[in-house]
């Protein structure tokens, strides 16, 4: 058993492990790549404070998110395809979250369903949905959530259209992979992963496949994303679908002032200030450096989490210094599962934990509720004087 002590660590093993075409497409952002840089290099700028002979006894990392207790405020946010880079991946996940005591979002992309995921764990958990055309569809699919006792929505707003990542084109990104000479010469290589896949019955994306009318080639993301995908997205749309679940509601892709006001004036129970991971837009400023301005917009009015960018417990610490209430890892934790299964998640959360409480500890501060941006050094001009 290797000795995992950073996310890094994890991401070689799963590199090793997994296809290239899931790897390639966890570890991707759009053309040039500049904003999945950027929303991990802008959280290097910040510093921390060194504080000493403070008392650091009786730390507490425990919080919560939209109400819900969490051992930190960390929750696995959904990455599609997650079953693809390792069997049965999604309940693998959401075991590894419920047992450490954070919440697991399902994407509607997932490999293994709702149905599925619910059936092999016993805490509820989120179901992100995207905004599609077909209202039925959607109707069903709120159901099905609701069938399954999922605790709240989250509603991605950044994705209507997709952003070019062109690796997955290059790989043939497909669920399950299509047989080519260069997919057969990789796959060759994986046989750890193979033997597993060829074990389970879950290898199409299980909310999709059977569920969704008219989608040509029920294995291709893109072109069900192309299909089915509502480009007439509105805000009338978005309070629609939040009165059809009747439910609690995360907003997720937010990035603007003004989006966020809408956001927080529809009743969202949170918003995610989020870039997709930089997979989306291409350009945009990472979500850390967006954060202040829409922390000073909706902070009082609305609970505001961040993704994008987060790759260990310090970034959890300065988004949270920052104003955050809850943060999500997406690439982190599927890391872990490439690389070792639940167990590989766990490992990505027992890390993410250790770096958050310790570096907590040395900057002077014991609880993660009462953190304010004393405990860090930003740099002049970080969000940047844009006109
Ligand atoms: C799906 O949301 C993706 O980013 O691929």
């Amino acid at each position: 058993m290797p000795v995992i002590t950073t996310i890094a660590d994890l991401k070689r093993l799963h590199k090793r492990r997994t296809p290239k075409m899931f790897y390639d497409y966890a570890e991707s952002g759009s053309w040039t790549e500049q904003t999945f840089r950027e929303n991990t290099s802008d959280f290097d700028q910040i510093r921390f404070k060194q504080r000493v002979a403070v008392d650091m006894t009786n730390r507490n990392t425990a919080s919560q998110m939209i109400g819900q207790n969490v051992a930190m405020p960390v929750a696995l946010a959904p990455v599609g395809l997650t079953g693809m880079q390792c069997a049965d991946g999604e309940i693998k996940a959401a075991r590894a979250a419920e047992k450490f005591g954070v919440p697991f979002t399902l994407s509607t992309m997932s490999i293994c369903s709702i149905e599925d995921v619910a059936e092999n764990t016993t805490n509820p958990f989120w179901f992100q949905v995207y905004t599609l055309k077909d209202d039925d569809f959607m109707k069903r699919l709120f159901d099905r959530a609701r069938a399954a006792k999922c605790s709240a929505i989250v509603i991605t707003l950044d994705l209507q259209i997709m952003g070019q990542r062109h690796k997955d084109l290059k790989n043939g990104l497909s669920a399950p992979p299509k047989f080519t000479a260069a997919s057969i010469a990789d796959l060759a290589t994986k046989w750890g992963w193979g033997i597993e896949m060829l074990q389970t019955r879950r290898r199409f994306f299980g909310n999709i496949v059977g569920h969704a009318q008219g989608v040509t080639d029920p294995s291709s993301l893109a072109s069900w994303i192309a299909e089915a995908f509502d480009h007439a997205l509105d805000w009338d749309r978005v309070a629609q679908l939040m009165k059809m679940w009747d439910g609690p509601v995360i907003l997720k892709g937010i990035m603007d002032a003004d989006d966020a006001r809408k956001a927080a004036e529809l009743g969202a129970d949170a918003i995610i200030v989020s870039n997709h991971g930089g997979r989306q837009l291409d350009g945009a400023l990472s979500s850390i450096r967006a954060l202040p301005a829409i922390m000073d917009a909706v902070g009082d009015k609305v609970e505001v989490h961040l993704d994008s960018g987060i790759r260990s417990g310090q970034d959890v610490l300065k988004a949270l210094a920052m104003g955050a209430k809850g943060t999500y890892i997406g690439r982190a934790f599927v890391n872990g599962l490439g690389a070792m299964g639940e167990k590989g998640v766990t490992s990505a959360l027992e890390v993410i934990h250790k770096e958050l409480d310790l570096t907590m500890a040395l900057c002077g501060r014991r609880d993660v509720n009462t953190l304010d941006k004393d405990i860090l050094l930003i740099p002049q001009g970080f969000e940047g004087q844009w006109q």
